[in-house]
């Protein structure tokens, strides 16, 4: 690997280093964790996690930073983020029980989705959670209801569908009239006031979400526009909105050519609308806090020239990183050891029997051979969080270093762990 790929893995994460051709995180060599730990192998950047966190509190001041712990449920990746202040933002009861083991406390956490279970909303009102994001006016009505029961109150947001066009992947544009997500303006005003009536909720803020992995953030704008109208209006009307939830999404680096945007550059576009609003912001970023925390570590198994392609089989597959299988996703692989070796063009696959499993297609590489390592950039968020046992594959380890210290966050799954069907 020469300096130039390194400080282009640099623009990745700035804790990626290359000593003697050996790819590092954080001071300590891949191939050695790969070693020890076996493969495949996530392994996250603590430093990174932290830098973000600042960088997000930095670019708003005063604003609570809730972490999506969708991006990567580890409670030890949930405490890295705590330690620097974050909240938590939650979409199951699952993620509650991960974001209260990572010791976030549960007046930081705000909970959306739209098919929260009776259990699952028992379990948050009893933490007291500090508020649920409503995608619908059922969910109103069985929230009120839980709360009287257990004798609480739950503090409320309605989820609002700006409409805007992120101009992401379809798949994960959350805030278009047609998606399944929160309610049109019209509808969340009704249910604020209809809210209102309902003796065991509080209303206390707005909440809505766009959608992720965000290049450009100028449809922040015109979705922050809306909401600021109707928090005037709701203002007007006697609410007291003491939290505007503008939710996550800040794209990140996949590709080498990707020009990420910073939380300076949001903040930038939407400070400026938020000016008079005197609500505590909330922000809810997942992939811009882990995912060019973590890399995936795989080893090739096989190599198989076919007459039209070459293909590098690893030991990783889609049930280990799905998101070049469903949505077509770039991942950036590298060696994890660069031995100075010409380049080829290659498929790397996985050993799952689909045409769909791979990581990473037609890519120019270094050649590579059994037993060699390489490494999936940009893995830490939406790769282990996502990950099955398709195949009856036991779910990867996952390592945190941090300055030159690591330590196993989640042992490697065995298969009695997935087959132990009593
Ligand atoms: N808040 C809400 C309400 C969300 O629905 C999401 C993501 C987030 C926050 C965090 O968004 P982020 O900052 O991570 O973009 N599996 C897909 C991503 C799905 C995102 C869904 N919602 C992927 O691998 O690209």
């Amino acid at each position: 690997m020469d300096s130039t790929q390194a400080e282009l893995l640099k623009e990745f994460n700035p804790y990626i280093g290359v000593k003697n051709g050996k790819l590092h995180l954080e001071g300590l060599s891949l191939k050695e964790l790969a070693q020890e730990f076996g493969t495949p192998l996530y392994v996250y950047s603590a430093s990174y996690i932290r830098e973000r966190i600042r960088a997000y509190q930095k670019a708003f001041p005063g604003a609570l930073v809730c972490y999506a712990v969708k991006a990567n449920f580890n409670p030890e990746v949930v405490r890295v983020a705590g330690e620097e202040g974050a909240g938590a933002d939650i979409v199951s009861g699952g993620e509650l029980v991960a974001a209260l083991k990572g010791g976030i406390d549960p007046s930081r956490i705000v909970y959306a989705g739209v098919g929260k279970t009776v259990p699952e909303l028992e379990l948050a009102i009893e933490k007291e959670i500090l508020m649920f994001n409503v995608e619908s006016r059922d969910e109103l009505y069985v929230l009120d209801e839980i709360a009287g029961r257990l004798g609480k109150r739950a503090r409320i947001a309605i989820r609002v569908n700006p409409d805007v066009d992120p101009k992401t992947h379809p798949y994960i544009s959350t805030g278009m009239k047609k998606s399944k997500f929160g309610v049109d303006f019209e509808t969340a005003r009704e249910e604020y006031r209809l809210a209102r009536e309902l003796k065991n909720l509080e209303v206390v803020g707005i909440h809505c979400h766009i959608g992720s992995q965000l290049l450009d953030v100028s449809p922040y704008r015109e979705a922050v526009q809306k909401v600021v109208e109707l928090y005037r209006d709701l203002t007007d009307e006697g609410f007291e909105i003491n939290y505007l939830d503008i939710g996550g999404g800040l794209g990140i680096k996949y590709k080498p050519e990707d020009r990420e945007p910073s939380p300076e550059e949001l903040a930038r576009e939407v400070l400026p609308l938020l000016e008079g609003v005197s609500a505590q912001i909330i922000l809810e970023p997942g992939r811009s806090i882990t995912g060019n925390a973590g890399l995936l570590i795989a080893q090739v198994q096989f190599l198989k020239d076919k007459e039209i392609k070459h293909f590098i089989i690893v030991d990783a597959g889609m049930n280990d990183l799905v998101r070049p299988a469903i949505y077509d996703a770039y991942h950036h692989v590298v060696p994890v050891e660069s031995k100075g070796r010409e380049h080829i063009i290659a498929d790397i696959v996985g050993p799952i029997c689909e045409t769909g499993d791979f990581l990473a297609k037609d890519r120019r590489i270094e050649f590579l051979e059994r037993g060699d390592y390489i490494a999936v950039l940009s893995a830490g968020a939406y790769g282990f969080a996502m990950a099955s046992h398709y195949n009856v594959r036991p779910r990867p380890a996952e390592v945190l270093v941090e300055n030159g210290s690591y330590r196993l966050i989640r042992e490697r799954e065995d298969y009695n762990y997935i087959l132990n069907t009593t």
